[in-house]
């Protein structure tokens, strides 16, 4: 079986965005790829590492979303990122391979350093696309499932990967990128994107009335003040959502939008309908794991064991291609 690696930031909960743009495709390929998660809490500790507890708490939460959403722990491997002390290994190792320049210039990058206020980058923050492209090959994963932002971290690790194979004799293999095709979903205040620092987010592990609380403030079209006017679903972000969660129905909704035959109200209650039955199966999964955390633990220490056997490995190879054995 080919492997995959991808993973999460443990940084809080996980959300609808994150279930539609990931966590549901992973479910759809953890039946054909060997599949590894990765909890990711030491690129947690890049942005958020005033708030320890912040990220040790999510660390179980984000295996219980992943969980949550249909990854079956028979198929799966989750991994513990700080404890694989191979990924801290090819972190320092790969970093002799990177210009600092092409990390200033990454896109993403100066994105996240935008929105987190800094002028003043730390090392590890600037550096974290290296340490994303040792999380990948540690393991010698073959696909790497990410959303649109990661792009210039795969291009990163495939250009560090090429660097070591040539200096260094063939290693690794080049990872290859698998791009989510779903667009990014936006908050249900209108924002682009629904993020957990943005308080735009409606969670997996929301409760039934509290996501039909959350859809029925979310923002629709500002020019349409009564039920009979006719509406613009493009500006809407509940028709966003009918088109991410409810594509069936996606088509007649608009319809009757832009004919004025629905309101906002009725329309976002049969929203709220539909979501909660898509999210029914995942908030029963959520309840059974997070009142079992000892089961949530042991299986990430059990997949980390597993990661660790792998990344032993690998560090043997990567040590004796680069000449740092006795
Ligand atoms: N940077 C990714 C994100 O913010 C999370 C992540 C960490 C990741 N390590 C990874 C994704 C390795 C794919 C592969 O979503």
């Amino acid at each position: 079986m080919k492997r995959i690696l991808t993973g999460d930031r443990t940084t809080g909960r996980l959300h609808l965005g994150h279930y539609i743009g990931s966590l549901a495709n992973r479910a759809r390929l953890q039946n054909e790829y060997d599949t590894f998660i990765l909890l990711a809490d030491v690129q947690a500790l890049t942005t958020h590492f005033k708030n320890p507890a912040l990220i040790h708490d999510s660390i179980c939460q984000v295996a219980v979303d992943n969980l949550s959403a249909g990854l079956d722990p028979e198929k799966i491997t989750l991994v513990q990122q700080s404890q694989v002390p191979a990924i801290a290994e090819l972190t320092v190792l790969f970093s002799m391979l990177v210009s600092v320049n092409s990390l200033r210039h990454n896109p993403t990058i100066k994105t996240e350093a935008k929105q987190y206020g800094y002028d003043d980058l730390s090392y590890g923050f600037l550096g974290y696309p290296v340490s994303q492209t040792a999380d990948i090959t540690f393991c010698g994963a073959d696909l790497v499932p990410v959303g649109a932002d990661q792009m210039p971290h795969m291009e990163a690790a495939h250009k560090i990967v090429r660097r070591f194979n040539d200096l260094y004799g063939d290693t690794f293999r080049l990872p290859q990128a698998l791009l989510s095709a779903t667009p990014r979903l936006p908050g249900v205040d209108g924002n682009a994107k629904m993020g957990k620092s943005l308080g735009n987010a409606i969670y997996l592990s929301d409760d039934a009335e509290t996501v039909a609380a959350k859809l029925r403030s979310a923002r629709t079209d500002p020019a349409r003040l009564h039920a009979a006017d006719p509406g613009d679903p493009q500006v809407c972000v509940a028709a966003a959502y009918y088109k991410a969660f409810a594509p069936q129905s996606y088509e007649e909704i608009c319809e009757s939008c832009r004919g004025g035959k629905i309101g906002c109200a009725a329309c976002k209650r049969e929203l709220a309908r539909q979501i909660n039955a898509l999210l029914e199966p995942v908030r029963e999964r959520n309840a059974y794991y997070t009142a079992r955390p000892a089961v949530v633990k042991e299986l990430i220490a059990a997949g980390t064991a597993r990661a660790n056997a792998v990344g032993a490995e690998t560090m043997r190879r990567v040590k004796d291609a680069m000449g740092v054995t006795l």
